[in-house]
């Protein structure tokens, strides 16, 4: 095996919001941008879900693919799922945009507490502790959510990287 190759098992997590159309979308789209920006891809798996229903199968809100757009992030192929029992198994991290999604979540969680986590608990300089939920708000809420997703996806791929990724840096020095 070269010192360059992949671990065997990728860090899997999944973003979590209420209708999976807008902000956990972005969270993904914009965390995926930067993994693929440092050359990470190969590290991760990353996708998102909802913890309500309403939107199965439907693509991301328009607002959310229009504002996304602007800033070069293409959300389109998107299609909303809701979180189901197994995927806290299945994943490393769940990654909640508020703290109504944590307390969903937490409801369907039995021993894989410390996998939970706040999005915003990793840009502690922005003053949030939480995503807004844009859905009944204007397009300033739009762009603060993809402001947040962009400082909170930053603060995450630090942690991550530190984690779990420790060696390439290593490799990196050598
Ligand atoms: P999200 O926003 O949780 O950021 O995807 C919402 C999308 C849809 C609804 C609520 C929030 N809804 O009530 O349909």
């Amino acid at each position: 095996m070269s010192s360059t190759s992949s671990p065997l098992s990728k860090v899997k997590i999944l973003f979590v919001c209420l209708g999976n159309i807008c902000r956990s979308p972005t969270a993904e789209g914009v965390f995926r941008n930067l993994v693929e920006s440092e050359g990470l891809s190969d590290y991760f798996e990353i996708d998102s879900a909802g913890t309500a229903g309403y939107h199965i199968g439907d693509k991301a809100d328009s607002r959310t693919l229009r504002h996304a757009a602007k800033r070069g992030y293409d959300l389109t192929a998107h299609r909303g799922k809701r979180i189901e029992a197994d995927d806290l198994d299945y994943y490393d991290y769940i990654i909640m945009m508020d703290k109504s999604n944590y307390a969903d979540v937490s409801a369907l969680c039995t021993t894989q507490w410390r996998k939970l986590k706040l999005f915003m608990e990793f840009a502690p300089e922005t003053g949030y502790t939480e995503v807004p939920d844009p859905y009944t708000e204007g397009p300033e809420t739009f762009e603060l959510v993809l402001d947040l997703c962009e400082a909170a996806a930053k603060g995450l791929l630090n942690y991550l990287k530190e984690k779990h990724l420790s060696h390439l840096q290593r490799e990196e020095k050598a």
